[in-house]
């Protein structure tokens, strides 16, 4: 358990942003695996100035039973606490604000926003003052350790935000430059924590419960991020919780993959209508097919054939046909 200004987080576990797919449709079928923490995806401070009709329904979303703040990225801090105050208006379920320092695309940080941020890690301070005056909830910031090998400046960038009061921390352990391959680098980022004022949330490969509970052994961490190794495998969460919990770790079983696959399709479905949520799904229905049984060539129907929710339940019980379940 930690705050976050005056929010408890329950456990060690959020539940990350990713672009594209933590929608308010991922994140309502997430949030009954028990995250303690979840953000959107991020969000352009000059789209939400210039009434963006697409930006705008990033930070429309219901309250859920858990605390959700909206990740804003733009280059400048006017631009950024005014953004916020749009938000404000527009949604009264916001509860904190996150600022990315974080992404590493080319689209982004050649607007200098992003992990592009991270060049100036005095300005990463102002943003975050800025945010601070203009709201009252918390503000939190993602940050990575650093633009490429020869600018490892994490140190200095967490020292400007914690002088500016930012509330939390979330860092990825690879430079920009190596966006999101390799391994992340924990060796440096050994009992971080003990140094820091503020709580810290660690992401980077965190595919199994093992990978959770090393991480924050070696960072000293509050909680860790579940980005890539929640997609399809949405237990990652619970089973990091039960594990904390000294409660026992259940895989869950093909039956149960595929209920969930179907479970998330309706919750996009809601979110987006069906054509959109569809085509967003052949990317993601794969993943909860992962490291199943003879699953490939199920898999590659449904990353092609996948139009109608009725495509997929009828290409899921076909591959559940071979078993007898
Ligand atoms: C498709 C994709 C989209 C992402 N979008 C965002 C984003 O909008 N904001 C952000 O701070 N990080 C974003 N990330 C980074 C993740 O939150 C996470 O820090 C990163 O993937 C490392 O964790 P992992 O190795 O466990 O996936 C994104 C990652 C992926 C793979």
């Amino acid at each position: 358990m930690f705050k976050i200004g005056n929010i408890t987080i329950a456990n060690k576990v959020v539940l990350a942003p990713m672009a594209g797919i933590t929608s308010s449709g991922y994140r309502k079928f997430m949030s009954q695996f028990g995250p303690g923490l979840c953000v959107t995806e991020m969000v352009s401070d000059m789209g939400l100035i210039y009434g963006n009709k697409e930006t705008k329904t990033y930070v429309e979303f219901e309250k859920l039973n858990i605390p959700t703040g909206v990740q804003l990225f733009g280059n400048s801090p006017e631009n950024i606490a005014k953004s916020a105050l749009i938000c404000e208006k527009m949604n009264p379920n916001i509860d904190y604000y996150d600022i990315n320092m974080a992404c590493p695309v080319n689209k982004v940080t050649k607007t200098g926003a992003g992990s592009s941020l991270l060049k100036n890690p005095q300005l990463c301070g102002e943003i975050v003052k800025a945010l601070k005056a203009a709201t009252h909830k918390p503000v939190t910031a993602k940050i990575r350790i650093g633009f490429d090998s020869k600018h490892i400046n994490f140190t200095e960038v967490i020292e400007e935000l914690e002088k500016a009061g930012v509330d939390m921390i979330a860092i990825h352990p690879r430079t920009t430059k190596e966006m999101y391959g390799g391994l992340p680098h924990w060796e440096l980022l050994k009992d971080l924590r003990s140094k820091m004022s503020v709580p810290l949330v660690v992401s980077g490969n965190i595919f199994t419960v093992e990978d959770a509970v090393k991480a924050l052994e070696i960072t000293g961490a509050d909680a860790v991020m579940i980005a890539r190794g929640g997609v399809g495998n949405p237990r990652l969460i619970s089973n990091i919780n039960k594990y904390f919990a000294n409660e026992e770790i259940e895989s869950p079983t093909i039956n149960e993959q595929i209920d969930y696959c179907l479970e998330l399709a309706r919750d996009l479905i809601e979110e987006k209508g069906e054509e959109i949520a569809m085509r967003v799904y052949r990317g993601i229905a794969t993943r909860f097919l992962d490291g199943l049984p003879n699953s490939k060539q199920i898999k590659s129907r449904l990353s092609t054939e996948l139009v109608k929710y009725e495509d997929l339940v009828r290409i899921l019980n076909e591959y559940k046909s071979q078993f007898d379940i």
